[in-house]
């Protein structure tokens, strides 16, 4: 078939976007916001469910379609119930992004010191949500002929320097087994990695006048901060028909910061 632009588009489709609810200006926010703008009835959820229900009713509020849900992604019964509510309002789900994560709320004690408790939480909620999340979405999806899904990872993962870093490329991991072990259900799995992004988040970890910023200037090839809005193109590549044929991969979406052949 001709390539036709509106293959971008995600009319009929249900998403659910976790990590979507908790500060301003948040990506999560921005992904919701996207999916509903290309046609997406949008589940948005967080751990801050006031939140959540205040970006659904933003969705509302410009015509599209949305609910707001409370979920802790590390608690299994907490995200079939979030999968749930998705199926009652909307009658399933074809997109998952798993953005929820901790980011500033995490550990950054070296490996030497770093508490197993903080280790283990940074895991459930960074890599164990991801994975309960898909597992709580999949049959749903594979219902429908097909889903999408998409893994927050970082350019921090590339490489790897500490406990944050590490559960972002465990993710990586994550994303390219879901890729080959659901390929055949027509079910899709990338990640985005991101450079550093002035989510208020992102801003909080890494003020304006951090000398990370000054090292990001020099690495990158284009610029080194981006918006949460500058990550949704990629996001709705990756969700529509356009991006069928993509599956497995890691995209960076940073300005050239992380450069892969
Ligand atoms: N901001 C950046 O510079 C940057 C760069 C690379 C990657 N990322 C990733 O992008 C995503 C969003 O980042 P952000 O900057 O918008 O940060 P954010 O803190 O605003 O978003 C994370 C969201 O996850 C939610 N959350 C945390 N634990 C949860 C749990 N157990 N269950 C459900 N929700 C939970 C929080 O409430 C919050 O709304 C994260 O995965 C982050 O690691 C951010």
């Amino acid at each position: 078939m001709t390539f036709q632009l509106d293959q971008f588009r995600l009319d009929g489709k249900v998403a659910v976007v976790t990590g979507a609810g908790g500060r301003g200006n948040s990506i999560g926010r921005a992904y919701a916001l996207g999916l509903a703008a290309a046609g997406a009835a949008v589940v948005v959820a967080d751990l801050n469910e006031a939140g959540a229900i205040a970006v659904a009713d933003e969705i509302r509020a410009s015509g599209g379609r949305a609910i707001g849900v409370g979920v802790d992604v590390a608690d299994e019964r907490a995200t079939l119930a979030m999968a749930s509510a998705a199926t009652q309002a909307f009658g399933g789900i074809d997109i998952l992004v798993n953005n929820a994560a901790l980011m500033v709320d995490i550990s950054y004690d070296s490996c030497e010191t770093v508490s197993l408790d903080a280790w283990n939480r940074a895991f459930a909620v960074n890599l164990n949500g991801a994975l309960l999340c898909s597992r709580a979405v999949i049959p749903s999806m594979r219902a429908r002929g097909g889903g999408r899904i998409v893994n927050q990872t970082s350019g921090g993962a590339f490489p790897a320097t500490g406990l944050y870093g590490i559960t972002k490329l465990a993710l990586v991991g994550l994303t390219t087994s879901l890729a080959k072990q659901f390929g055949k259900d027509a079910i899709t799995c990338n990640a985005i990695a991101p450079g550093n992004v002035t989510s208020d988040a992102g801003k909080a970890l890494v003020p304006d006048d951090s000398p990370f910023i000054k090292f990001l200037e020099m690495a990158c090839a284009t610029h080194a901060r981006g918006t949460p809005d500058e990550l949704v193109g990629t996001l709705l590549l990756l969700c529509s028909p356009a991006g069928e044929w993509i599956t497995g991969q890691t995209i960076h979406v940073d300005g050239g910061w992380v450069l892969r052949p």
